[in-house]
């Protein structure tokens, strides 16, 4: 079987600037991919991203890339499109949808309360990778909030994404536009990977910037903003403006900001804040170990765990300088240790790759959690079935 790459790279050309990826499987869609990755000119963006905007618009289902990674988007107001999301991902439909606008102005009618610390976070961080949770409107339909009277709202940085979102004129419900637990797609092959013949378009508009899926950040709540789910605003620029803005003052607003691990949750008995959180997520068919502590010892832990297996390694420079790799092993390193942003960037990347290249193991170097390494080490356990840490390997706490 031929990769997703290579099928990318034949595909035919159709009419304008439309491709098919190729004959959607039979009593599906025919999936149509439409290149957007080198332009910049706004009234070109225009002409190649119509049919896509005009598809949205009538209840149609397209993905297009944001800075995160790539969502797939249905007419938030439309319940019938947004229930084929909901078909399309295998998605459970307890699991509520992030609402995606191209200005703030389109977030006022989506919304029941816009309460001050939304409007400076929102003044501060949109457009960018920071989803806020607000109480909802009748514009925003049971099926998108799964029935919470909360809304995720996010305006992506991607000019692609606001643009196709602005030229449709609705705001776009999109989780991201893999199938249902696989890793998050940071490339428009990986959506054609899940998605064929079951969407009408993929906007490709090359690899997504950051990698991992945006902040969730709940506002809703009297007690204060509490991250639901981290991702590249991190709980310390997050915890730097809150303060300075003077809506989190004591060490109880700070550790409530800082949310909690779902495990904690679990343990508790509390229900998870965000439904996506109980789900397991991010994993690719290989089983992942996370190594963590000595990162050399816990490699060393699992040599008779490899022995005969097919193994991808996704570590840092600094891990290779110490190791020793025998050259049967697939290798993806993602630079210095100390540079999580890379990493997040890389790691669904290199997720898919290994299963692709048919790893049976992947073993992933831990990092520390403090900035975008939490949003890194959170998909991480989510992906991850093990943990291996001073020789012993733990259950992963997801
Ligand atoms: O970066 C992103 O956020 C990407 C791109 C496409 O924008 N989207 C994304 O969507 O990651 P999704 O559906 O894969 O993840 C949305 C997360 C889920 O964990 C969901 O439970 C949570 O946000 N969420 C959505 N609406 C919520 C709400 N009203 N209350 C609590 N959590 C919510
Ligand atoms: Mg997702």
């Amino acid at each position: 079987m031929s990769s997703v790459r290579e099928v990318a790279t034949t595909m035919t050309r159709e009419s304008g600037d439309a491709y098919r990826f190729g004959q959607g499987i039979e009593g599906t869609k025919d999936t149509k991919r439409i290149d957007v990755s080198d332009i910049v000119d706004p009234d070109v963006l225009d002409l190649r991203l119509s049919d896509a905007a005009r598809s949205l618009a009538k209840g149609g289902l397209v993905a297009f890339p944001t800075e995160t990674v790539y969502g797939l988007g249905a007419d938030a107001t439309n319940p019938e499109a947004v229930a084929r999301i909901y078909e399309a991902k295998g998605r459970p439909s307890d699991n509520p949808m992030i609402v995606h606008v191209s200005d703030v102005e389109q977030i006022l009618p989506l919304i029941a309360e816009w309460p001050d610390v939304a409007k400076r976070l929102a003044a501060r961080f949109m457009p960018g990778p920071l989803t806020l949770v607000l109480k909802r409107s009748d514009k925003i339909p049971d099926v998108v909030s799964a029935g919470l009277d909360t809304v995720g709202i996010r305006m992506p940085e991607n000019t692609v994404a606001r643009h196709l979102i602005r030229m449709a004129a609705v705001p776009v419900a999109a989780p991201s536009a893999n199938r249902s637990g696989r890793p998050s797609p940071t490339l428009a092959a990986h959506v054609w990977q899940d998605m064929e013949g079951r969407i009408d378009y993929i906007v490709d508009g090359g690899q997504t910037s950051v990698g991992v899926e945006s902040t969730v950040l709940d506002v809703s709540s009297h007690r204060g903003p509490r991250i639901l789910r981290p991702g590249a605003v991190t709980y310390e620029d997050l915890l730097s403006f809150l303060t300075a803005e003077g809506f989190i003052q004591t060490e109880a607003d700070r550790s409530w900001l800082l949310g909690s691990s779902s495990r904690q949750q679990l343990a508790s008995g509390e229900a998870p804040p965000s439904p996506g959180m109980k789900y397991r997520h991010y994993a690719p068919k290989a089983t992942v170990y996370i190594l963590s502590g000595d990162h050399l010892a816990s490699w060393l832990a699992l040599r008779s765990v490899r022995e005969g297996k097919k193994t991808g390694l996704f570590v840092s420079e600094d891990f290779l300088l110490n190791a020793e790799v025998d050259s049967s092993v697939l290798v993806h390193c993602f630079g210095r240790r100390s540079d999580a942003n890379t990493a997040a960037h890389d790691l669904f990347l290199a997720l898919r790759d290994f299963d692709t290249e048919g790893c049976e193991l992947i073993l992933v170097e831990a990092l520390d959690e403090q900035g975008v390494g939490r949003a890194y080490m959170n998909r991480l356990r989510k992906a991850a079935s093990y943990l291996v840490e001073s020789g012993q390997v733990l259950p992963s706490d997801n």
